[in-house]
């Protein structure tokens, strides 16, 4: 059986935009492939997380992946920082990837700008995800378009490991959604929707309430045109609502634009913000059951027991590989 896997990083509460980018391409593949999802806390760290808040985000975020539809019957659910054979995989890999490529991923040069302290594990960071990814022979990656390049770097990375050591690392792709690839803030439509954002307003949490969630949608900035098409140069605030709908309401584009024709943005915006709203409240009932539960625990002590087993595994053929052996 082939293997998906992916993971988040908590800096912020989960954004409807790791929903559409990650989590929901999780839901639809793990029928057909062997999956794993996991919290990405170690990559959080490359900017300071306050370690109480960090410590509640994570448990936080299992509880929510199953909430989404995660089934923890069907997935490897685990906690990256549980498992430390990924930072050996992680330093070994570092060695077959040249500091050009590390420097040339586009989010190091963005981050490194915004900051002139920025930590090396900033650098290093795609590599720990390289790391992630070959650990377990994964076949396909869901995740956003932001983080394709880094997925193409792990593929290189094992790529150039196998032609030097011989063959040790499947070969991995990432697998981004057409319409969900990059949800937009929703005050500034030209940018990312990203849980790290200070302005809340832009941005839906799957924490907020559900009246915060259809307030912001009705707030959302959209233009002058005053027409339902999908068009994200000269209506990206129109065509941002309409990936989000036609993604939570199982409709395409085209059928949305169809049905909208000739009305107005007022009640486009009512529908999606019922459409966002049915769903943040729906999620948010099975989050409430599963947050205190022991099953938590349970679900993530398998998990990290399985993910162990086969980082150890791999990290101990690459060391003979590389001659790392007595
Ligand atoms: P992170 O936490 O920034 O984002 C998690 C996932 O959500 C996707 N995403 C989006 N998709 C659509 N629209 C958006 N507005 C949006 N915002 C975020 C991201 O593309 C990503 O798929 N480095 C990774 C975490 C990671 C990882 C891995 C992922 C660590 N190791 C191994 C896959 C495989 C990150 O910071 O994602």
């Amino acid at each position: 059986m082939k293997k998906i896997l992916t993971g988040l990083k908590p800096t912020g509460d989960l954004t409807l935009g790791n929903y559409i980018g990650a989590i929901s391409q999780m839901v639809k593949l793990q029928d057909e492939y062997e999956s794993f999802v996991f919290v990405a806390d170690l990559h959080a760290l490359t900017t300071y997380q306050n370690p109480d808040e960090l410590r509640q985000r994570i448990r936080k975020f299992i509880a929510m992946y199953i909430a989404c539809g995660i089934d923890p019957k069907k997935n490897t659910i685990y906690i990256q920082s549980e498992n430390e054979y990924l930072g050996n995989i992680s330093y070994l890999l570092e060695c077959s990837t040249t500091y050009g490529e590390a420097s040339r991923m586009i989010q190091f040069k963005e981050k490194s700008k915004q900051n002139a302290n920025f930590s090396v594990g900033l650098l290093t960071y795609p590599i720990l995800m390289a790391s992630d990814i070959l650990y377990c022979d994964t076949d396909l990656v869901p995740v956003g378009i932001d983080q394709k390049q880094h997925v193409e770097l792990a593929r290189n990375i094992a790529e150039r490991f196998n032609n030097k050591y011989g063959y040790t690392f499947k070969l991995p792709e990432p697998f981004i959604n057409s319409n969900g690839q990059k949800i937009n803030d929703l005050k500034y439509p030209d940018k990312k929707m990203s849980k790290s954002e200070e302005n809340p307003n832009g941005v839906i949490s799957l924490f907020d309430s559900v009246e915060d969630v259809k307030s912001k949608i009705k707030k959302a900035t959209t233009d002058s045109l005053n027409n339902i098409h999908y068009d994200k140069e000269n209506q990206p605030g129109i065509s941002n609502l309409l990936n989000i709908a036609s993604i939570l309401d199982n409709a395409s584009i085209e059928e949305l634009e169809n049905r909208f024709k000739g009305k107005g943005y007022g009640e486009f915006k009512s529908y999606v913000a019922d459409v966002v709203g049915n769903f943040i409240e729906k999620i948010q009932a099975k989050y409430n059951e599963i947050i205190n539960s022991k099953e938590l625990d349970e679900i993530l002590d398998a998990g990290i027991k399985k993910s162990r087993e086969l980082a150890r595994e791999k990290y101990e053929l690459m060391k003979e590989r590389m001659g790392l052996i007595r």
